[in-house]
């Protein structure tokens, strides 16, 4: 095995890094297209239960197929290292999107294909656990992928399980190996984040930060450490959305407001009729199904590789230690 190929994959360009693992371009050689492969990272590898949850969420995951949700190849491992294949998605996570509100209809953008992608996913109770905008995929043809399906799951692990307790300050690597996760505590539902049992509803409650932070360019919870934030998750009304954007729509306002209530009993009771409530606000001559719903409003964001991939990715010559390097210790 040379330093950068990987099974029948070979590797390009590092991506980006979250809490989980460390995500490359890659091609496959035998079906000659570009994927993406994302590692797990070492230290969330010390406990075979860790590896084996990674696994089975993954092939859950797999088996969801919806336009609106990037697409699982194949599961693999290299060198005892488990990785994902997944769709290779051109274009930029929401959370690099320019800073500003979104209008009414952008948020709707948004909002509507996420949630036909929860519904389709819930109805095969699959969970996804971790919404937040770096998991949501503005593709440069204008549509919303949703990523990561299960993964936050695999990746909790007894030891390294957040707590209200905890104090760490956001972006703190914290000894668990769970790293980057703090940063996600935001997006987390109030029974996510005392460690209980979850349902579809957490989903709803996540996406409800999602959206009200798009709409307003301001997270609903946040504080100097995560047990503030956490705090305010569990007691406190976030800022009301018409002072941070008087131009929402009320029924949208409503919409976001129920989805982030503390209560589950009080939210959405599912995606489904989320987006039936959701629909409802835009005009409906603009309806549309999750397969043509596209983001105009932030289509012209730059690509992630201005070349155009096909053509070029073969011939293009890679520092071959930093990849290895990357994939071995990150
Ligand atoms: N399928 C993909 N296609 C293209 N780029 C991707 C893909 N998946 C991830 N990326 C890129 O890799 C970066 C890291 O992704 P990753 O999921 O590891 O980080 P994260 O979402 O910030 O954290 P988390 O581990 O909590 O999901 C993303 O921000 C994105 O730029
Ligand atoms: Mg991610």
């Amino acid at each position: 095995m040379t330093d950068k190929i990987v099974g029948r994959y070979r590797i390009l360009d590092r991506l980006g890094e979250g809490g989980v693992g460390t995500v490359y371009m890659a091609i496959d050689n035998r079906l000659g297209r570009i994927v993406a492969l994302k590692f797990l990272r070492h230290r969330l590898l010390e406990s075979p239960q860790t590896r084996c949850r990674f696994r089975r969420e993954a092939l859950i995951a797999a088996a969801l197929n919806h336009p609106n949700i990037c697409t699982i190849y194949d599961i693999d491992e290299h060198r005892g290292r488990p990785y994902i294949v997944m769709e290779f998605l051109r274009g930029r996570p929401l959370s690099e999107r320019f800073p500003g509100c979104f209008d009414t209809h952008s948020v709707l953008d948004v909002g509507l294909p996420l949630l036909h992608a929860l519904a389709a996913a819930h109805a095969r109770s699959v969970i996804h656990r971790d919404i937040k905008p770096a998991n949501v995929f503005i593709v440069d043809n204008g549509h919303v992928k949703l990523l990561d399906f299960g993964v936050a799951k695999a990746a909790e692990f007894d030891e390294g399980h957040l707590r209200p307790d905890q104090t760490t300050n956001p972006g703190d690597d914290l000894d668990t190996g769970i790293g980057r996760f703090v940063g996600t505590v935001g997006y987390m539902s109030p029974e996510q984040a005392r460690g209980e049992t979850l349902d579809a509803r957490s989903d709803i409650f996540s996406l409800g930060t999602l959206l009200y932070e798009i709409a307003t360019d301001e997270q609903p919870f946040v504080g100097s450490t995560q047990a503030a934030v956490f705090e305010r998750i569990f007691h406190a009304d976030p800022p009301s959305l018409p002072c941070l954007n008087p131009a929402l729509s009320p029924a949208l306002v409503r919409v976001i407001d129920k989805a982030l209530s503390k209560r589950r009993g009080a939210r959405y009771q599912s995606a489904a009729d989320m987006l039936v409530e959701l629909e409802q606000i835009r005009p409906p001559s603009q309806r549309r199904g999750p397969r043509t719903t596209r983001l105009a409003s932030i289509s012209e964001f730059r690509p992630i590789l201005s070349e155009d991939i096909s053509s070029t990715v073969l011939d293009r010559s890679l520092p071959r230690r930093t990849v290895r390097r990357e994939i071995e210790s990150s």
